[in-house]
């Protein structure tokens, strides 16, 4: 949460750092800054609100020049959203200014200790607290800014990427990180600092990824040299050419990245199986599974860590492993495995799905598997994401950058690659079916066309949006592999449009959520021709028995739910552990639809984050 941009170069700093802060806003956007230095002194412009209300204030009210500065989007941690709060934040000589994504712990301890040697603060945030400690630290121990930075980094606890200038130093930017992302664009004579790389791709395709407890000096004409901060061992950087281009990041005609991150769900599925399944030689190549199949092959059990969306992903990803594979499987919420003292043994195979890498409690999550002999295995989308690089072995998306707050194609591909694993371990432990094996990748390899052919429901799912947008509560039903669609379902209602919403298994309804039905309940049951089906339409007929409103995600063709619900949304026939990947865009759609005739802001709904980097 919250994205930090700096430059330094030839390029005016202030263009790049307001549209690296537009592509960085899926992180936070409560509030917004900018630093510049325009030759011979520091301006600064941050303001509540987004990047566009910033540029306006910026534009009005400061100097745009210079080839050095910083900015800053925030998601509140310490601090209500205001404009004092906002960063950056400066030191009390005003010399030092920094931008921190991250959560300062013992931040109160040292604010007590600076207050006492005369230090004022502004705002009610860690960061401010952060700046006045590199500045006592450089001071009291006469050192440089970057000797200072790290000084100051070890007393402090908690989380942080940081980017900090000198006004008496103009030539450099000094970064650190500790469990917050940061990526460094090496491009001619000029360096680029963010969150991620969509500020800088655009001029470069190089980049530096820190690793945790690292820093480095950016300074012009000099190459980076990497430090560890607590015992200043010096890295040699490992620069990545990046293969993500410009048009990936852009909203490409979309009036929003969720509708477009919709549409994207064919190619996406495509991307993420492409290379990976041979169905002419019957073959799933996955070089993080052959190269570790042995740990695969031992597990005891399989567990799953994620959070948010991730987490429904790994509730599929059970029922596929347990039906296919015959491989144990508990699914885990990361912020809870990571407090409760789980059993953990070298037997087991944890494996932590996320979208972005960087949640903060799937990483903590893994961190605790691996102390624990666990072999950790990740799935991931952002490519040199934290995760990706803590697990001992993983497998990427290839889902493309995913901007829209509400996840969607990272759903579907998280639970594309789960599949492939599944199969791939189901084969070699000859637990399953040759026929059956071979149907399956046939199966799969059409999936990419039949999501084209359940993204045609579109104008009925608008219609049906329209009938129910202003209901106050909705319930979302669905069982075995669709129950974990019904939760996602709900979940996705609740993000972007504020209805509340449920999600269930359709036989638990009766112990609970059956007493809220009446005429102004809309119930949205997945009832798919496999799997349980005529228990569904059992619960079906009870929901109508009490006169609330049916909409059912039903196969094509099928004629026994029309009857009885008040609005059918067909999907194509798959084989029923694929189902999720075709159920599951309806509910999107609906989703979108009903967010955008709410007047919600879809791509930014309010108080949440993409990527959610505390804990
Ligand atoms: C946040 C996002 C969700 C996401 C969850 C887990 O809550 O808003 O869309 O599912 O984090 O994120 P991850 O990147 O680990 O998949």
């Amino acid at each position: 949460m919250c994205g930090i941009v700096g430059y330094i170069g030839h390029r005016d700093a202030y263009p790049i750092i307001i549209k690296g802060l537009q592509r960085l806003e899926y992180r936070g956007y409560d509030s917004a800054g900018i630093a510049l230095f325009d030759g011979s002194d520091i301006n600064l412009s941050k303001t509540k609100g987004k990047v566009e209300h910033l540029k306006k204030k910026a534009e009005e009210s400061m100097s745009l020049k210079g080839g050095l500065g910083i900015g800053h989007t925030r998601w509140a941690t310490h601090g209500i959203p205001n404009d004092e709060n906002s960063h950056p934040h400066i030191s009390n000589s005003g010399d030092l200014v920094i931008v921190h994504n991250g959560i300062i712990e013992n931040y109160e301890s040292i604010k007590k200790e600076l207050t006492k040697r005369g230090y004022n603060f502004h705002s009610d945030t860690d960061t401010e607290v952060l700046v006045n400690l590199i500045e006592e630290v450089k001071k009291k121990e006469d050192v440089k800014l970057g000797h200072a930075v790290q000084i100051a980094l070890s007393e402090v606890v908690g989380a942080y990427a940081i980017a900090i200038i000198d006004r008496n130093k103009p030539d450099e930017i000094v970064v650190a990180k500790l469990g917050s992302p940061l990526a460094i664009g090496v491009g001619e004579n000029e360096f680029f600092v963010a969150s991620d790389a969509s500020p800088f791709i655009e001029y470069t395709n190089n980049a530096v990824y820190l690793a945790d407890e690292e820093m480095a000096i950016v300074r012009l004409g000099k190459e980076i040299k990497l430090r560890k901060i607590k015992d200043d061992a010096i890295a040699y950087p490992n620069i990545m050419e990046l293969k993500l281009n410009i048009e990936e990041i852009e909203k490409g005609g979309y009036d929003h990245f969720m509708l477009k991150e919709i549409y994207e769900q064919p190619r996406a599925i495509l991307d993420t199986y492409r290379g990976r399944l041979n169905v002419d030689q019957g073959l799933i190549k996955m070089a993080g599974i052959d190269d570790n199949l042995e740990r695969f092959m031992n597990a005891d059990r399989i567990i799953i860590v994620a959070c948010g969306t991730s987490w429904h992903a790994g509730l599929v990803a059970e029922y596929i492993f347990e039906d296919l594979a015959r491989i144990p499987v508990e699914v885990e919420y990361a912020s809870e495995f990571r407090y409760r003292n789980p059993v953990i043994t070298d037997k087991d195979v944890v494996i932590a799905i996320s979208q972005s890498g960087e949640t903060a409690d799937t990483l903590a999550a893994i961190k605790l598997a691996k102390a624990n002999g666990a072999f950790v295995f990740g799935v991931c989308n952002v490519v040199g994401s934290s995760i990706a690089r803590e697990t001992d072995a993983g497998a990427y998306t290839h889902a493309g950058p995913e901007i829209g707050v509400a996840s969607t194609k990272a759903f579907t591909t998280q639970i594309t690659v789960l599949t492939l694993v599944a199969l791939k371990l189901a084969k070699e432990k000859g637990v399953f079916p040759e026929s059956k094996y071979h149907e399956f990748l046939i199966e799969l390899e059409s999936i990419p066309s039949k999501v084209e052919r359940a993204l045609e429901s579109n104008a009925l799912v608008e219609i049906i949006a329209e009938v129910y947008k202003n209901a106050t509560n909705c319930l979302y039903l669905g069982r075995g592999y669709n129950f974990p669609v019904a939760l996602e379902g709900a979940l996705k209602l609740k993000e972007i449009s504020y209805i509340h919403a449920e999600g269930y298994p359709a036989a638990e309804m009766k112990h609970g959520p059956i007493a809220l039905i009446d005429e102004q309940m809309p119930v949205f049951v997945i009832a798919t021709k496999k799997g349980h089906y005529d228990k569904v339409v059992s619960n079906i007929q009870e929901i109508k028995s009490r006169k609330g409103k049916i909409i059912a995600i039903v196969t094509e063709g099928d004629s026994q739910v029309k009857e009885l619900a008040d609005h059918v949304i067909e999907v194509p026939e798959t084989i029923e552990s694929l189902t999720p990947l075709l159920t599951t865009i309806p509910l999107q759609l609906l989703s979108y639809h009903i967010a955008v005739m709410r007047g919600c802001n879809v791509d930014q709904p309010r108080n949440l984050a993409k990527s959610v980097t505390v804990e």
